[in-house]
């Protein structure tokens, strides 16, 4: 890995890294919670494990937990207009509210983070109840988005605290592993701020990083860093728009999420091309590239196992590295709003984020962005 230009690597050095052992959820804040539920239930083929609201003692949210592989998603939604949910909702259009990390020591993490400096956003709670105990606590991250810390080794629940355990409602799934990535945009000048954040905060480093010139087209930019945790069980990609001819796509996310925020989503499958067949079948729009992207393919990543023609037919790209390769597809956004998208990935021994799909990819990007009217 090259140096970080970003920060100078002398002046954080020092600090331990958070332990942290993977995500443990990912929650969305959403208009429609119940509709939701329902998308990502028939959609994408989570199973609906747990609830909470009116019915089990929440007088102005519901929460309903979703879960595939390792993923788990929550889609909470408000029941007042003067809540923070609704507000969010307001300002944001459904997004994610938190990504939320799995840890050994959540009263820990939350008072070493608070003490280099994290914001608190929700104070440590300990919950004790028939299934053991549960601990937890947030710091803010850009935007409005946070980290909760959620330590659930002491606890048998199927969620958390205050849920009501749901049976008999399984998804069929598509084959959804665990999350890969989740990546978050902020905006033009502030990528330098955040990766020294989670230097700083999380003692975690810059794992790749891709200059304008890697990630651009004939019209728009971005740059990014991947911060992530030695093991790389967490790696958190973190966008900025560059200048290109037109707007940038993060421009075009900064525009309607109003803030920095989630962009993508990225989870991991054993089996793309199975698991985006089913994807399809069920009505789940992906970004296409041009055929011609297929044509050179063969040529660029060499002898793969998987047959080019299915690929090109669902629309799955490939990129090699040095180690192996891997293969990804995008999914349109997920909301009303061009903000939140998913991205499906199976690693054939690659590391990386498929660098040499980023010229078609935006491409792709760009010709949605275009007949929103925003390019
Ligand atoms: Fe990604």
């Amino acid at each position: 890995m090259s140096q970080s230009k970003l920060v100078k690597e002398t002046e954080l050095s020092s600090v331990a890294e958070l332990p942290v052992n993977g995500f443990d959820h990912i929650e969305l804040y959403v208009g429609n919670a119940l509709q939701a539920a329902y998308y990502y239930q028939h959609g994408f083929g989570f199973d609906l494990i747990a609830y909470r609201g009116l019915e089990t003692g929440e007088r102005d949210k519901v929460s309903y937990v979703l879960k595939q592989g390792q993923v788990y998603i929550v889609l909470t939604g408000s029941l007042k207009p003067d809540n923070e949910i609704a507000e969010h909702i307001r300002l944001h259009g459904d997004g994610v509210k938190t990504i939320a990390l799995d840890v050994q020591d959540a009263s820990s993490a939350f008072s070493t983070t608070v003490a280099r400096g994290a914001k608190a956003a929700m104070s440590y709670q300990e919950f004790n109840d028939e299934n053991g105990i549960f601990k937890q606590a947030s710091i803010h991250t850009y935007g409005t988005t946070i980290h909760t810390f959620v330590e659930r080794a002491g606890y048998k629940g199927s969620f958390a605290p205050n849920y009501k355990k749901i049976k008999n409602r399984p998804g069929n799934p598509v084959g959804l592993l665990a999350i890969d990535h989740v990546v978050g945009n902020v905006e033009v000048g502030k990528l330098s701020q955040w990766v020294e954040f989670y230097k700083r905060i999380f003692g975690f480093s810059v794992y790749q990083e891709f200059g304008a010139k890697d990630i651009s087209t004939q019209y728009s930019a971005l740059i990014s860093a991947v911060m992530a945790n030695k093991n790389t069980s967490i790696k958190l990609p973190i966008n900025e728009p560059a200048k290109g001819l037109r707007k940038s796509q993060i421009q075009e996310y900064l525009d309607y999420y109003q803030e920095p925020g989630v962009q993508h989503i990225a989870i991991a499958t054993e089996n793309i091309i199975a698991t985006v067949s089913e994807l399809r079948k069920r009505g789940i729009k992906f970004l296409t590239v041009p055929k011609s992207y297929y044509a050179a393919l063969s040529e660029r990543v060499g002898k793969i196992d998987e047959n080019i023609e299915e690929l090109a037919e669902l629309g799955i790209l490939v990129d090699r590295e040095s180690s192996g390769y891997l293969l990804q597809i995008f999914t349109k956004p997920v909301q009303d709003r061009p903000t939140l998208f998913f991205e499906i990935i199976q690693r054939k021994g690659a590391t990386g984020f498929g660098k040499g799909n980023f010229k078609a990819l935006f491409e792709a990007i760009e010709e949605e962005q275009s007949k929103r009217g925003n390019l």
